[in-house]
């Protein structure tokens, strides 16, 4: 199951209803539940509608929702969220800056020409360092199978990814090896805090919810400078966001950002987007059909065999179908429900 924000939290603290709605996908047959983001810090929070990864009030929330899952046979890791200099107005949501006015970010900016927070000093990133290593021990201690670090879609370390949300002229800025060194040391911490054994999968992506054409790589060579000081780092797999996962991540190339992932890196991969689904993710058409023909599902499979990447995310699929493996299991595929955003102020 991808990582999927709900806001559903009571004032950041998981609830019953929230550990329902994880169960109900596992009782469908997910093998492995990405959480919704959860921020480590406040600083790293988007609003107090989404379930915090500190205090002890959303940490006894979060081990009852793992509890359950496993006692429904999937595994569960937590997503760590920090939104950096993230501002929803940015992309027509609504801002809640009352609530959380702290934005950090490197260099100041939300995007190219958009003032937002406060440059990170050296003293800034070594407490978010700090806070991410803390929540990984913390996720251990509440029984999660491993964490995921949100490095993607435009968020705090994919902020520091891109040239042009980073304009430092310090060691986390410049070089691709530089601009990757915020996340490296994330996971760094979170390896030394954790243990060998702890599973670390870090997700990253291209585009940006400020900008889909945006790009952290141009090359091969690029891709690899940027995710080997991750691996380096003790990254167990990566998790290449995009939005639809056949498509070819580089001119002249049928191999997509998740094959160039595994063949660069050698670790395993989750590739993720738009798996029985007909429209883009946040499709202005509302709904969303379901694509449930076969020819679909052999392309995942070939994929699969190919050895291209060895697990699949499924996101708005699984939201609007919670037996989702079942029905593809058993051929039922006609019985797919499509998905519609308006689906999400009801999910169960
Ligand atoms: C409602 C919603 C919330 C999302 N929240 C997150 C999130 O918290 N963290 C994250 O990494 N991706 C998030 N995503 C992206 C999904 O994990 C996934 O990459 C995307 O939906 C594409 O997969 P799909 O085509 O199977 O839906 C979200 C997507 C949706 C639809």
């Amino acid at each position: 199951m991808a990582p999927m924000t709900r806001e559903r939290a009571a004032a950041g603290v998981p609830t019953p209803d929230m550990a329902s709605y994880y169960c109900r996908r596992a009782a469908g047959g997910v093998g492995l539940i990405l959480t919704e983001g959860s921020p480590p810090d406040p600083a790293g929070s988007f609003n107090s509608a989404v379930p915090r990864f500190y205090g002890d009030d959303a940490l006894a929330g979060w081990s009852a929702i793992v509890d359950q899952v496993h006692a429904h046979g999937a595994a569960i890791f937590a997503q760590l969220w920090h939104v950096g200099a993230f501002n929803p107005s940015l992309i027509g949501m609504a801002d809640p800056s009352d609530e959380t006015p702290l934005r950090l970010s490197p260099s100041g900016i939300a995007a190219p020409g958009r003032p937002l927070g406060r440059e990170m000093s050296d003293t800034d990133i070594e407490a978010t360092i700090h806070a991410y290593a803390t929540a990984a021990r913390n996720a251990q201690r509440c029984g999660f199978d491993g964490i995921e670090i949100h490095g993607a879609h435009g968020y705090l370390p994919d902020q520091f990814f891109w040239k042009s949300t980073n304009l430092r002229a310090d060691r986390y800025g410049g070089s691709i090896a530089n601009r990757a060194r915020f996340a490296a040391e994330i996971v760094q911490a979170c390896r030394r805090h954790c243990g060998p054994e702890l599973p670390i999968s870090f997700r990253f992506s291209q585009w940006k919810q400020l900008d889909y054409r945006a790009r952290i790589a141009d090359t091969p060579d690029e891709l690899a400078a940027l995710l080997t000081p991750l691996v380096d780092a003790g990254v167990t797999l990566f998790h290449a966001s995009t939005r639809r996962y056949w498509e070819p991540a580089f001119p002249g190339s049928e191999r997509s950002l998740a094959a160039w992932t595994k063949k660069l890196t050698g670790k395993p991969v989750i590739a993720v987007g738009s798996v029985t689904l007909g429209n883009d993710f946040k499709s202005r058409e509302g709904k969303i059909r379901a694509l449930t023909d076969a020819a679909q599902l052999s392309r995942l499979e070939r994929c699969l065999e190919r050895g291209d990447f060895d697990l699949i995310a499924i996101g708005r699929a699984l939201l609007a179908n919670p037996d989702w493996v079942q029905l593809v299991g058993e051929d039922r595929l006609a019985e797919m429900v499509p998905f519609s955003r308006e689906m999400l102020d009801e999910l169960a």
